[in-house]
């Protein structure tokens, strides 16, 4: 029998990219999402691609009652992929309350339920913010971590200790922690991508929206940096690449690969790139011309990132395998997609 496997935020960006995977890789996928950040009409893609609509459920995991209910109504799940959560910088520094509530109560109550419910995996969305701007790069997974500069950021840190902390304390309870640097691009079909409420806050987003004719000019925040053309460098990784790191980490606990209870993982490319190469790269992989203009720096950005994916490629046997060209091509056709455009 296909081995079930719970995935929260499956209708979200990174989510859904993940559940079409796993599904290609024969798991039995429940999506549980309440919704606040993506749409129902995700399920009905995922099934346009994989031919399988995942049992969904909308609740929010912040609420423990619901949590429970769902664990004791939906036995046999194997393992869990903790995706849903708040995640913008901006927006957390005004509402650090709702952050803190949403993204660390609802992993407490996932964490509770795993020890109830006998479910022994989780696998956990960090990001590289927890590295702050590091003093050596590329970062490698025992780079020293920093304060964050957010709420946000800071519950991906909080979140990563209740974890460490929990499996130390429960031996019952596995885990991985994913560190995604910059995720983009969208699933080759077009059928599933991103889909930010609003003005976008994300680079690849803005780009697109400002190629479909919804923004006037992308603003480049900052060309004073110390970077090979002044704006600020990131690790730009394909989404459907980060997806396909989930079901090897997936595979690997559930096959009691893991050399330690909680593991910790990078996934980037380990190549570092400016903005101002995003968007020629953008411009070459489409062939659209696009309106930007250099501004301020953005409070809070750091000035360089990338990974070393030293660890992932030789531990998980995973490695980056999408150009940049092609995974921008991809953000575009889904863009257009979306707007309608031929
Ligand atoms: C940050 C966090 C990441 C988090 C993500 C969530 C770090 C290192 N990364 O990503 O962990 O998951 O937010 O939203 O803290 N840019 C422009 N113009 C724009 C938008 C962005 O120039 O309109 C630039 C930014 O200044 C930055 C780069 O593009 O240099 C990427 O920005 P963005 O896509 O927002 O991601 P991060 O800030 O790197």
């Amino acid at each position: 029998m296909a081995k079930k496997i719970l995935v929260t935020g499956g209708t979200g960006y990174i989510g859904s990219h993940t559940v079409v995977e796993l599904q290609a890789s024969g798991y039995d996928v429940v999506v549980v999402d309440n919704l606040s950040n993506s749409s129902i009409d995700v399920l009905d893609n995922i099934e346009k691609i994989s031919g399988i609509k995942p049992q969904f459920e909308n609740f929010d995991l912040a609420d423990s009652a619901k949590t429970s209910d769902f664990f004791a109504r939906n036995a046999g799940i194997e393992a869990i992929i903790h995706f849903a959560a708040y995640k913008a910088v901006g927006e957390s520094v005004g509402v650090p309350l709702n952050y803190y509530r949403n993204n660390l109560v609802s992993l407490m109550n996932l964490l509770d339920c795993q020890r109830k419910f006998n479910v022994p995996n989780i696998v956990f969305s960090s990001s590289c913010t927890v590295y702050g701007q590091p003093e050596v790069l590329p970062v490698t997974e025992a780079t020293p971590r920093k304060d964050a500069e957010s709420p946000y950021g800071n519950t991906k840190r909080v979140s990563e200790d209740i974890l460490n902390d929990s499996i130390a304390a429960y031996p019952e309870i596995k885990g991985i922690a994913l560190r995604y640097f910059n995720p983009i691009g969208a699933h080759p079909t077009a059928l599933i991508g991103e889909l930010p409420l609003g003005v976008p806050q994300n680079l690849v987003p803005f780009i697109t929206q400002t190629a479909a004719g919804l923004r006037d000019e992308l603003k480049v925040f900052g060309n004073d940096y110390d970077t090979i053309d002044g704006s600020a460098v990131r690790d730009y990784i394909n989404v459907v690449d980060l997806a396909k790191a989930h079901v090897i980490a997936i595979e690997r606990l559930l096959e009691g690969k893991n050399k330690k209870n909680y593991e910790i993982f990078n996934l980037g490319t380990g190549t570092g790139l400016s903005v101002l190469e995003v968007v020629t790269g953008f411009e070459r992989a489409t062939g659209v011309k696009l309106n930007y203009k250099i501004v301020d720096r953005r409070a809070g950005d750091v000035e360089k990132i990338w990974a070393d994916t030293t660890f992932a490629n030789e531990e998980l046997g995973w490695t980056a395998e999408k150009g940049l060209d092609e995974t921008l091509l991809s953000a575009w056709n889904w863009e257009k997609k979306v707007r309608g455009i031929k």
